[in-house]
C-alpha cells in the first residue's frame, strides 16, 4: 500500500487524479486535503466517498499544524501538490491570496515533508513530493517554437510568478537538502469538473443561458489543450517513475486559438441542443491585462523517458466535456448560484 497526500483534490484536476488513481489502483491510499476554497467542491469526488482508500480533510495547506499532524498520522509515500489558487484573472485582482498559498503553502508542505522524511541526512526510502506546475511559469511565446524544460522562466501574471515561486521552492529543497523531488509543467487542461471561470465552461455555461461569450482582445492567443485525465496519468507516471529532482512538461501538441474552442462550442450546441446558439453571442471583450500571446509544449521528454502520450485526442476530448456538462447541469448550477453571480458581475460588467 502506498500512502498519498494529495492536496488540493476537490478542485478541477485534483478530483479527476483522486478518481483516476483509485480507479486504477486496490494498493492506493489517498488523504485528501483541501481548504474547500470557492473552488473546492465535494460534489467532484461524490464518486469516491465511500471508498475506503480515500479520507478527505478540510484544511488548508498553510496551516502548519494541521500539516504536521497529517504527516505524524499517516506514513506518507507521496505529496502530490495540486493546492492553489489557479484563474489568472483573479490573480489580476488579488494578488495576496496567490502568494500566500502558492508559495507559502508549498514551503509549509515542502517544511513538513522534510521533517518526516529525512533523518540525519538520509531521506525515507521511496518518498516522493511532486509540485504540480504550470507552463506558464515559462511566459509567453511568439509564433514559433516550444517550452522545453530548459527554458527559462519568465512569468507575467501575479498567478505564473506564484507558481514559479513555489517551483524555485521546490527545487532549493532538493538542491539544498537533497529532498526527492518532481515538476510537473502541464498545459491548459479541460474536461469534466472544471469551475467555470476557466474559457471552456464558462463558453458554455453561458451558451446554455444565452448570455454573450467574453473572447479577450482579438480571440487569437493560443492555448495548448489537454484532456485532465491525461494529465492525471502523466502525474502518475512520474511521481512512480521520474526521474529525482528532474523537470517534465506535460502537453499534446494541440494548440488553438480562444476564438477556434468558442467556436467548437457553439456549433456543438448549436446542433445537438438549441439552434439559436449562434455565433451572434461572441463578444469581444476588453483583453487581459498582460494577456500572455501563447503556450506550447514540447512533450519530447516525458514521452521518451517515461513513455507518457496523449490518449484522448481533442476533437474527442472537447466533445466528451462539452457532453458532461450537458449530462451534470445540476453540478454547473450548484455552482453558479450564489457567490458565482457576484464574481461574474465584478468580473464582466463594463467589459
Ligand atoms: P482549481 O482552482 O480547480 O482547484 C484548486 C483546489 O485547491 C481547490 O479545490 C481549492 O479548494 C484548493 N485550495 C486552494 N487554496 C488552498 C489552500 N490554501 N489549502 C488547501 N487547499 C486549497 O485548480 P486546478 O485547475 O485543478 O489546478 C490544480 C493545480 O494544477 C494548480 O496547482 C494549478 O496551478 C495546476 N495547473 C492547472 C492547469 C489548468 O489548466 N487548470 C494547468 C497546469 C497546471
Ligand atoms: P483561462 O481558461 O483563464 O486559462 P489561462 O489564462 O490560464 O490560459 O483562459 C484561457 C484563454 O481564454 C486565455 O487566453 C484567456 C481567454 N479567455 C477569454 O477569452 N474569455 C474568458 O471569459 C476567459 C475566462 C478566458
Amino acid at each position: 500500500m502506498k500512502t498519498y497526500l494529495v492536496t488540493g483534490g476537490a478542485g478541477f484536476i485534483g478530483s479527476n487524479f483522486v478518481i483516476h488513481m483509485l480507479s486504477s489502483y486496490n494498493d492506493v491510499k489517498i488523504v485528501n486535503l483541501d481548504k474547500l476554497t470557492y473552488a473546492g467542491n465535494l460534489e467532484n469526488l461524490k464518486g469516491v466517498e465511500n471508498n475506503g482508500n480515500h479520507v478527505f480533510v478540510q484544511g488548508d495547506i498553510c496551516d502548519k499544524e494541521l500539516v504536521g499532524r497529517l504527516f505524524t498520522e499517516y506514513d506518507f509515500d507521496y505529496v502530490i501538490n495540486f493546492a492553489a489558487e489557479s484563474h489568472v484573472d483573479r490573480s489580476i485582482k488579488e494578488p495576496e491570496v496567490f502568494a500566500s498559498t502558492n508559495v507559502l503553502g508549498t514551503v509549509t508542505l515542502l517544511n513538513a515533508a522534510k521533517s518526516a522524511w529525512e533523518k540525519d541526512g538520509v531521506w525515507k526510502e521511496g518518498a516522493k513530493f511532486l509540485q504540480v506546475s504550470t507552463d506558464e511559469v515559462y511566459g509567453s511565446l511568439g509564433d514559433t517554437g516550444y517550452f522545453m524544460e530548459t527554458t527559462p522562466l519568465d512569468p507575467h501574471s501575479p498567478y505564473s510568478s506564484s507558481k514559479a515561486g513555489a517551483d524555485m521552492m521546490v527545487k532549493a529543497y532538493a538542491d539544498t537538502f537533497k529532498m526527492p523531488v518532481n515538476i510537473t509543467r502541464c498545459s491548459n487542461n479541460y474536461g469534466p469538473y472544471q469551475f467555470p471561470e476557466k474559457l471552456i465552461p464558462l463558453i458554455i455555461n453561458n451558451c446554455l443561458n444565452k448570455r454573450p461569450l467574453p473572447v479577450y482582445g482579438d480571440g487569437l492567443n493560443v492555448r495548448d489543450w489537454l484532456y485532465v485525465v491525461d494529465h492525471c496519468k502523466a502525474i502518475d507516471m512520474v511521481a512512480r517513475n521520474g526521474r529525482l529532482g528532474e523537470v517534465y512538461n506535460v502537453g499534446g501538441h494541440n494548440e488553438r486559438t480562444n476564438i477556434h474552442i468558442v467556436k467548437t462550442i457553439i456549433a456543438y450546441l448549436n446542433e445537438n441542443v438549441d439552434e439559436t446558439i449562434t455565433e451572434d453571442l461572441i463578444k469581444y471583450v476588453e483583453d487581459r491585462k498582460g494577456h500572455d500571446r501563447r503556450y506550447g509544449i514540447d512533450p519530447t521528454k516525458i514521452r521518451e523517458e517515461l513513455g507518457w502520450e496523449p490518449e484522448t485526442m481533442y476533437e474527442d476530448g472537447i466533445k466528451l466535456t462539452i457532453q458532461w456538462y450537458l449530462d451534470n447541469k445540476d453540478w454547473m448550477d450548484h455552482i453558479t448560484s450564489g457567490s458565482y453571480q457576484e464574481y461574474y458581475e465584478k468580473m464582466y460588467s463594463g467589459r
